[in-house]
C-alpha cells in the first residue's frame, strides 16, 4: 500500500475560527477526517502532520524520504515567502502536490507567488478541502502509472 504524507502549515490548525469567510467553517480536525476518508477510498495509508514553524516542516519532509511516496503539501503562508520548503521538496524528490483552500490567485498580490509550486507536479487551489482529495487523486495516479510500468 502506498503511503502519503500530508503536511499543512501555519494558522491551518485555526481553521474553523480564522477568516471563516475566507477559510470556511469546519475545523483542522474535519480536515484530517475527511483526508483520512478520502485517502482509504484510493487505497492510501496516510500520515496528516501539521506545524507553524517552517524548520519543522522542512525535518518532516526531509524524514519523508524512504517513509512516504508521496507527499501533499499547503504550506499556509511558507508558500510565499519560504526558500527552505521547497528547497527540502527537491532534495527528497518524492511526488509532490501543493493545495490551498482559498483561490491565491485572485487575493492580494502577495500570495500570488507561490515559490513552493516549483517543486510540486500541480498546484491546487480554491477548492477548499476538495483540493486535498483531487491531490490524493493526482497522487494516485502517478502511483499507478510508475507501478504499471514496472
Ligand atoms: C492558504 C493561502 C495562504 O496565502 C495563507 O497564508 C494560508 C492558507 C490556503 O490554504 O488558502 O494560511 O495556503
Amino acid at each position: 500500500m502506498n503511503k502519503i504524507l500530508v503536511i499543512n502549515g501555519p494558522n491551518i490548525n485555526m481553521l474553523g475560527v480564522r477568516e471563516p469567510d475566507v477559510y470556511g467553517t469546519q475545523s483542522y480536525a474535519d480536515l484530517i477526517e475527511f483526508i483520512g476518508i478520502a485517502a482509504r477510498e484510493c487505497d492510501l495509508e496516510v500520515k496528516s502532520f501539521q506545524s507553524n514553524s517552517e524548520g519543522a516542516i522542512v525535518d518532516e519532509i526531509q524524514n519523508s524520504l524512504g517513509n512516504f511516496d508521496g507527499i501533499i503539501i499547503n504550506p499556509a503562508a511558507y508558500t510565499h515567502t519560504s526558500i527552505a520548503i521547497p528547497d527540502a521538496l527537491k532534495a527528497v524528490g518524492l511526488p509532490a502536490i501543493e493545495v490551498h483552500l482559498s483561490d491565491i490567485n485572485n487575493r492580494e498580490a502577495y500570495r500570488q507567488i507561490s515559490y513552493t509550486s516549483e517543486a510540486c507536479q500541480k498546484t491546487i487551489a480554491g477548492k477548499g478541502f476538495g483540493g486535498y482529495r483531487e491531490a490524493i487523486k493526482v497522487l494516485l495516479a502517478t502511483f499507478t502509472h510508475s507501478d504499471a510500468s514496472l
